[in-house]
């Protein structure tokens, strides 16, 4: 088989990427434009501004990777891009830019789904490190800004389907991050923060119950199938609406709120924070408060995902999205991991949050397959995983 070269582009949210990877196995170029600036005076992302800025740097980000690759279009194998789930308008930048350029060039035209990029992502660096051994069942916990999402992932010739069994009820992980943050004044996005705060407190200082999950899920599967009676296999659901109500009440009941307000107001003033802008603006009590909501998110994903992981008697577990690029999240999966003889990969910090080099990779088994998308495909903002 010769090398594929597939360009991959990704605009589903608030980077506008662009990458080429060879053959699923050689991340060859990558561009990242964060659009961090854009949003974050607003403390959370703005739909239309996203696109705008997605307009704006669209095609000199494609240029870029191109010529980090040394590659000309037309030497290209296929276009590969988004298709959901994200914001409906940022998603349409890039595939309309992908459409035109498979167009113009004559090339086929792949659409991934984005969550399943994040998979691709572990392994794509996998296969770069020389490891194609893969053992099955394979697990993956994608656990983002928008999704916290368990799925059993199964390889057929050259196709990959996904099962997912559990998700969060309510806020996805990230989201939990990037809203603690917020009503704690310290910015937006959240989760980086967080990750570099945590180790100057002390994360046993604030316990918080771990969350309830009561009822069935009455939205129905996560794959689009709604719940049967007799559908009985255990699902292995998250939630994270109840501990970011608790750091608000605890908040509220410490009277934090004007060292919140006051902190809010000084990191405002620094264009980009540095580490030493955040320890001078947070006192001992709100660092063991940040640090203790990490343990606690760290320990209600491992412990779920693990149980999920016993049960389904996985022999291979991959985490990845914008939150394993925590750093405590994994050091204790590695750890836990390696007590109950799991392999557990991640892919490397700039891969785990959002890139196009998932993309691409995610695109290669499509390529082999034949599975090319039509020129009037359109993005698919709640699209499902399966
Ligand atoms: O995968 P991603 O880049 O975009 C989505 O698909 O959502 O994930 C972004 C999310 C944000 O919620 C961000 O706060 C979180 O990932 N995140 C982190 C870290 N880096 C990014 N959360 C915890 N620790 C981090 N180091
Ligand atoms: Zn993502």
């Amino acid at each position: 088989m010769p090398d594929v070269y597939i360009l991959g582009i990704e605009s589903s949210c608030d980077e506008t990427a662009a990458a080429v990877v060879r053959s699923g196995e050689q991340l060859i170029s990558n561009v990242v434009a964060s659009q961090i600036a854009t949003h974050q005076p607003y403390g959370g992302v703005v739909p239309e501004l996203a696109s705008r800025e997605h307009l704006r740097a669209i095609v000199p980000v494609v240029r870029q990777a191109l010529a980090g690759a040394n590659r000309a279009y037309d030497s290209l194998d296929a276009i590969a891009v988004t298709q959901g789930p994200g914001l409906a308008g940022a998603l349409l930048v890039g595939i309309s830019y992908a459409k035109a350029l498979s167009f113009a060039l004559e090339k086929p035209l792949i659409a991934v789904n984005h969550l399943e990029g994040h998979i691709h992502a572990v392994l794509l660096e996998e296969r770069q490190k020389g490891n194609h051994e893969l053992k099955f069942p394979v697990l993956a916990l994608v656990v983002s800004g928008g999704h916290t999402h368990l799925y059993l992932a199964t390889k057929t010739g050259n196709s990959w389907t996904y099962e997912n069994i559990g998700h969060t009820r309510d806020d996805a992980a990230g989201e939990a991050f990037d809203k603690v943050a917020k009503l704690l004044g310290l910015g937006y996005p959240g989760g980086p923060v967080i990750d570099r705060l945590a180790p100057h407190g002390d994360p046993k200082a604030v316990k918080f119950p771990p969350a309830q999950i009561k009822h069935r899920d009455r939205r129905g599967r996560n794959d689009g199938k709604a719940i049967s009676l007799d559908d009985d296999r255990p699902r292995f659901d998250f939630s994270y609406s109840g501990i970011k109500t608790a750091i608000l009440r605890y908040v509220e009941s410490h009277n934090m709120g004007a060292a919140v307000d006051s902190r809010r107001r000084a990191l405002a003033q620094a264009s980009k924070p540095k580490l030493e802008d955040y320890l001078a603006n947070t006192d001992k009590s709100t660092l063991d408060l940040v640090a203790s909501f990490q343990r606690a998110m760290v320990e209600d994903l491992i412990t779920r995902t693990l149980a999920a992981a016993e049960h389904y008697r996985v022999s291979t577990l991959l985490v990845t999205g914008g939150v394993a690029a925590n750093q405590e999240l994994r050091q204790t999966f590695e750890r836990k991991g390696a007590e109950c003889g799991l392999p557990v990969y991640f892919p490397s910090r700039p891969l785990s949050t959002d890139n196009a080099a998932m993309i691409a990779a995610a695109a290669y088994p499509k390529f082999l397959a034949r599975d090319f998308a039509p020129m009037d495909f359109s993005a698919e903002a709640g699209m499902v995983l399966r």
